[in-house]
């Protein structure tokens, strides 16, 4: 039996998040076309229904604006409405240059989208997520330590840093949720790859990039094979090819106190 036929076998259920274009919307395509039931997430329902379309019968659609928490609540609540067992979600939506870089609440998008929106996300969908399951989060090779006036909203910074810092707060939590879940379900942060060919690329640096298979390829990998079943709390670098130690600041309890902090008071502002 071949690899899709027997994957086809133990579908599973998948939910990822940035699904209508770049690197999500290839790794939705891919994973359905081996047979699994794949949720795609968006914040435009025309793109939504493009990708769906192309997908073809099995794929839902859920819209949620990240950078608005309340839209990330109501998404899991309607998630584990329809859906008792959750086998994947795949942190994948992210933002880095934005004509509007401050919410409403005076937060900067980089922060809420690529970091708090996921937290909230996972934390609201772990209850139909099985131990065997998994959480893949999408950190980059791009990392800075946090300022946490910074992640508070107080300070403004330029979209490389404030991207940077929303990246290694995100690597942070999911080594902290690891710790938290001992047993399952894995969660682990994955750099898919740098400069790869995503409209998020072409914007912020003006390059044409890489092939987005590269990040397909280890997204699928790290949401479904066994090379990743002990992962729970580590950093894969696809750029290295393998796991490897994130940006030394997360092996720093007091970074690790900042931004486990900040999360908790951005969102208690947010909520
Ligand atoms: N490409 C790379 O080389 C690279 C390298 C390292 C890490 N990454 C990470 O990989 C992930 C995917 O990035 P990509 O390169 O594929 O970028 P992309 O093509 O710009 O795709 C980003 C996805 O996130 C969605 N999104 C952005 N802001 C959102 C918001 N406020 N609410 C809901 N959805 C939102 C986008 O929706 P729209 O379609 O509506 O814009 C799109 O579906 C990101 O987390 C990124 O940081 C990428």
């Amino acid at each position: 039996m071949n690899r899709i036929a027997k994957e086809q076998r133990m579908s599973k259920t998948i939910l990822i998040t940035g699904a209508t274009d770049g690197i999500g919307r290839l790794t939705a395509t891919k994973l359905a076309e081996r047979g699994h039931t794949v949720l795609l997430h968006g914040r435009n329902q025309a793109k939504l229904d493009a990708v769906a379309a192309e997908i073809g019968g099995r794929a839902e659609t859920y819209v949620a604006d990240l950078s608005r928490i309340s839209e990330v609540e109501s998404m899991a609540a309607q998630v584990a409405e329809r859906h008792a067992e959750l086998d994947v979600l795949i942190n994948n939506a992210g933002v880095l240059k934005t004509t509007k870089p401050r919410t409403p609440e005076g937060l900067d998008v980089r922060f809420v989208v690529n970091t708090l929106a996921p937290y909230v996300l996972t934390r609201r969908l772990l209850s139909i997520i099985p131990k065997s399951g998994r959480i893949v989060n999408l950190s980059s090779a791009a990392q800075a330590p946090v300022d946490p006036a910074a992640l508070a909203g107080r300070v403004q910074l330029d979209d490389m840093p404030a991207y940077a810092q929303s990246k290694l707060a995100i690597t942070i939590w999911t080594a902290e949720l690891a710790k938290e879940l001992d047993g399952g379900p894995v969660v682990v942060a994955v750099n898919p790859g740098s400069l790869l060919a995503s409209k998020m690329v072409k914007e912020g640096f003006g390059v044409a990039g890489k092939d987005l298979g590269i990040g397909a390829r280890i997204l699928i990998e790290a949401a479904l094979e066994p090379s990743f079943a002990d992962a729970s709390g580590k950093y894969f670098d696809n750029d290295a090819g393998r796991f490897a130690p994130p940006h030394a600041a997360a092996a720093d309890s007091t970074q690790v106190t900042v931004v486990m902090t900040g999360i908790d008071e951005a969102l208690a502002r947010l909520q």
